[in-house]
């Protein structure tokens, strides 16, 4: 695992950005793995601003959501899929026939999460994963005990996620308790992962899950399996971090950051 430490927020949400256009650029047709949450729409505005600014094309794109609430439509306001559309989709040259999201809807969800996982498979699976993470240490949905190798399934929110979710919707009661997620071990099937936190809210978990042990208790703690995984935070998501100053130096000092800093 790499963890790179920015000085703010938006130096970090602009350095995932550069990184996943480079993966664009590269290869047009990479297929990516795309996140929700706050933490997101800065990253998600910097690739609406290169493709604007610097005809970033998407047309080639194909791209996996990580999760849905189940049980909202695709237009509900507070849908992934919708999230989704007004934040990136609708505002960059991506075919929407070309992004995938699990049906929160579907009569049948297990089916559903299998025919999910079945696209991705066909897809050849992703080269680059966005991941955020919750006050749960979930990545997704895959709350506390996820087994490590889960795939696509149903999965019940815990209560700091229902309390951390909860204003999006104007309370806890208005609040699906249930949502469709890939799971941990269709997660650390991606060829590489990139993990953003920002803010001091992060600091605690940021540390159990990049520090602590390999847990199922904190599901972004997999990520210390996967062989390509970066983590990527402020400074103010850093604070609890025991070895700041070695990761500051990989940034400052390792060739593969040289055209990032
Ligand atoms: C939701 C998503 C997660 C995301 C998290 C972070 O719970 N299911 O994938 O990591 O939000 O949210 P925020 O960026 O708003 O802190």
């Amino acid at each position: 695992m790499e963890l790179i430490i920015q000085r703010d927020k938006a130096a970090a949400a602009a350095l995932v950005a550069r990184i996943v256009a480079h993966e664009v650029r590269t290869n047009p047709c990479t297929v990516l793995g795309l996140a929700t949450g706050s933490t997101m729409e800065a990253v998600y505005a910097h690739l609406v601003r290169m493709h604007r600014e610097t005809k970033l094309d998407f047309s080639g794109v194909r791209t996996f959501n990580l999760d849905e609430y189940v049980g909202l439509a695709p237009d509900d306001p507070n849908s992934y899929r919708h999230f989704m559309n007004e934040h990136l989709f609708k505002q960059v040259n991506i075919h929407l026939q070309n992004t995938h999201l699990p049906n929160g809807r579907a009569a049948d969800l297990g089916a559903e999460c299998r025919d999910y996982e079945k696209l991705m498979a066909d897809a050849g699976g992703i080269d680059l994963q966005l991941l955020g993470i919750g006050k749960s240490g979930h990545i997704g949905f895959n709350e506390p005990l996820s087994a490590l190798k889960s795939r696509t399934r149903e999965k019940a929110l815990t209560p700091t996620t229902i309390k951390q979710n909860a204003p999006f919707f104007g309370g806890e009661d208005k609040m699906p308790r249930r949502a469709i997620t890939m799971g941990v071990g269709t997660i650390l099937d991606a060829r590489r992962c990139l993990l953003l936190a920002t803010g001091e809210a992060k600091a605690d978990i940021i540390a159990q899950a990049v520090e602590g042990p390999i847990t199922s208790m904190v599901t972004a703690s997999a990520l210390q399996l996967h062989a390509k995984a970066t983590v990527i935070v402020d400074e103010a998501a850093a604070a609890k971090l025991k070895e700041r100053e070695y990761y500051r130096w990989i940034f400052a000092n390792e060739p593969e950051w040289e055209g990032y800093r």
